[in-house]
């Protein structure tokens, strides 16, 4: 059993108070952002751009996803960890149903899915067969091809109304966390009224129930730092103390600041 559950996370967005999570892919990483005290692991389907170096998300299979799953739950015996669903595994119920339970043998304890209405059956079929949820609405990166590039969303009335909306449909469905990306803070405070399940935000403001960050971004390793994003790693001294920090800064609300935010 993990030290920090899924009831935990509940009871902490009950409390108002906020927990931590990074974006990471392998033992040695994992073991460190558990040694810092960092609560979530999500090992995200970005390791196909951050450690596989594709352009996209999309390349990445499900094997690769259990591979690394595997890895971290190795360097972090007793963390939460998120599996990412990597594109195309979740396109029907069954489907998703069959990659989810590799994704859980592996080692997760929750998987996570991009887009809104259109998975509420999904999520429905998933929570009751034993395999908690994660959403994922606003910049899902996955479909980067219909978006036209990586870019802020619910900037329109119509959009943002669609992200609420979808929001809701995931809660009401079972879901049990939900990540917003790349969206406007103001629209982040309509999602967090509408919902009562804990909220992670990236490039989101920092009224969110916890942040994630990709670790590569939050270690300063990527070529260019998102404006939502910040170099832990260049006041810290070491990879842990950047983990520790990152966690602090979340915890206190101090990240991610206006400046790293989007109206
Ligand atoms: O793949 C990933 O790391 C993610 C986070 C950026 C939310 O989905």
């Amino acid at each position: 059993m993990a030290s920090i559950t899924i009831p935990d996370l509940q009871a902490r967005r009950a409390a108002g108070e906020r927990f931590a999570t990074i974006a990471l892919y392998d033992a040695s990483f994992a073991r460190l952002a558990a040694a810092a005290g960092i609560e979530v692991i999500l090992v995200g389907d970005s390791l196909g751009m951050v450690v596989q170096g594709h352009t996209t998300t999309l390349p990445v299979t499900v094997a690769d996803m259990v591979y690394h799953v595997a890895a971290v739950r190795r360097g972090a015996a007793d963390s939460l960890i998120i599996a990412d669903m990597p594109f195309g595994s979740y396109a029907t119920p069954e489907l998703a149903l069959t990659n989810a339970a590799l994704l859980m043998q592996a080692g997760a304890q929750m998987v996570k899915l991009e887009g809104g209405a259109w998975l509420a059956d999904t999520v429905r079929m998933l929570v009751e067969r034993g395999i908690p949820v994660c959403g994922h609405l606003g910049l899902t990166p996955q479909s980067v091809n219909a978006f036209g590039g990586f870019r802020v969303q619910g900037r329109s009335a119509e959009q943002a109304g669609q992200i609420v909306a979808d929001a809701t449909r995931l809660d009401a469905a079972g879901a049990t966390l939900l990540v917003l990306e790349c969206i406007p803070r103001s629209l982040t405070s309509q999602v967090m009224q509408a919902i009562t399940i804990p909220v992670i935000g990236i490039g989101a403001g920092n009224e969110t129930d916890s942040q994630v960050m990709v670790m590569h971004d939050l270690l300063g390793l990527s070529p260019r730092l998102p404006r939502f994003a910040r170099n832990f790693l260049s006041t810290a001294g070491s990879v842990e103390q950047a983990f520790r920090d990152y966690r602090a800064a979340v915890l206190s609300g101090e990240f991610p600041s206006p400046e790293q935010s989007y109206e």
